[in-house]
């Protein structure tokens, strides 16, 4: 069953009548451009089949109960409170948009997840762009969708209180089916790209090495921070504007590295972007790889079992690999032959036996579409 159709039966259970209507939003893995969003650079994500889904009515009060599926628990809150845990995904769009002036109608909500969680595939995000979605068209309210990224991105950084760039916000409502999402994150100019790779005879294999998350809230921060002072030391507004030979004027030696992987980040995306335009699809590989050494050896955000699954793909005959997302964690994505699809997991899953890591999950991944009505 969907997630759309367990999050409508269990409003059903729950109150017995229908919803108003079931709201859908995706998560996504990024093809290249990894810790450039938060540095005014490109990103090239393309979002999963797997959605969270939001069914909901409207209530005649402002106030607001939220039920999850995952957890059975209902959360209920008001206009003015402080809500923790897995509901401030919730109570923050509620915020935003109130913050925002705009009237927001009280609503009874329950939610079915496909995402994987704590999977650095953008769960959290789903989560508040298909709660965006319900609410702004139970209200019918009118925000353009080019603005609604900006407003979910402040749910994280302004109500949860994580950092984050606009990347995973801008996937979950920007993607569209068999395209990839090229987005220059200063101008917040998007472009659909075509991406058929099962046209081509290939796939995206997507392996969830469920590594724990460790440490990773405080050193995104970190990794961020230190980008903002390459910046500052370079006298540029982000490091979207710096160049390779600007390194050598940089103080010392770690934010040369974290520099490094910026600049040449912009550059893989920028060169994926044009092998993908003239058909080029098995030669992205390669930049695939140079990110994930990049982000391993500059930028400093991977964790063994990462790399194990990127040699380990790579080993199997896959044409490059990548860890996808913040880092510490999460996922590594890998362009493979379609019918090697089993081979390459296989492989990894045995890399992982030998190195006494859990069992990692994969699943092959089509660019999907974004937030809208289930
Ligand atoms: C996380 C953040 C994004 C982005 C990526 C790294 O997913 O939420 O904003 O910075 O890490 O590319």
């Amino acid at each position: 069953m969907t997630a759309a159709a367990r999050a409508h039966g269990l409003f059903q259970h729950l109150y017995g009548i229908e919803p108003v209507g079931v709201w859908a939003a995706p998560g996504r893995v990024n093809l290249i451009g990894e810790h450039t969003d938060y540095n005014d650079g490109f990103v090239l994500p393309f979002a999963l089949p797997h959605r969270t889904a939001v069914a909901a009515d409207v209530l005649p009060e402002q106030r607001w109960a939220v039920t999850s599926e995952l957890t059975g628990e209902t959360v209920e809150f008001t206009l003015d409170a402080k809500v923790d845990g897995w509901a401030a995904y919730v109570a923050g769009v509620v915020w935003v948009l109130a913050e925002q002036g705009h009237r927001v109608p009280g609503a009874r909500l329950t939610v079915a997840s496909d995402v994987p969680i704590g999977s650095g595939l953008s769960s959290s995000a789903s989560l508040e762009c298909a709660v965006l979605t319900a609410l702004v068209d139970l209200a019918g309210l009118d925000i353009p969708i080019a603005d609604r990224p900006r407003l979910a991105q402040r749910v994280e950084n302004d109500y949860v209180g994580v950092p984050t760039g606009i990347l995973d916000q801008s996937a979950s409502i920007l993607c569209t089916a068999g395209n990839a999402l090229f987005m220059d994150c200063r101008s917040l100019r998007t472009e659909q790209i075509p991406f058929d790779l099962a046209a081509d005879g290939l796939a995206i294999l997507v392996i969830d090495t469920r590594a724990p998350h460790q440490h990773a809230g405080g050193e995104y921060a970190a990794r961020r921070a230190a980008c903002e002072q390459a910046a500052a030391e370079l006298g540029v507004a982000a490091l979207r504007d710096a160049v390779p030979a600007d390194l050598d004027r940089l103080s010392d030696d770690l934010l040369v590295r974290r520099a490094r992987h910026a600049i040449t980040e912009n550059q893989r995306v920028l060169d994926t972007i044009e092998l993908l335009r003239s058909g080029r699809h098995r030669e992205i590989g390669p930049l695939m790889t140079a990110s994930h050494a990049s982000l391993r050896d500059d930028f400093e955000v991977t964790v063994p079992e990462l790399d194990v699954a990127v040699t380990a793909a790579l080993t199997a005959g896959a044409y490059g690999a990548r860890m996808t997302g913040g880092g510490f964690g999460g996922c590594v994505i890998a362009l493979v032959d379609a019918d090697r699809v089993d081979n390459v997991a296989d492989a990894v899953a045995k890399a992982f036996a030998e190195h006494g890591f859990a069992e990692p999950a994969a699943f092959k991944a089509v660019p999907s579409a974004g937030a809208g009505a289930a």
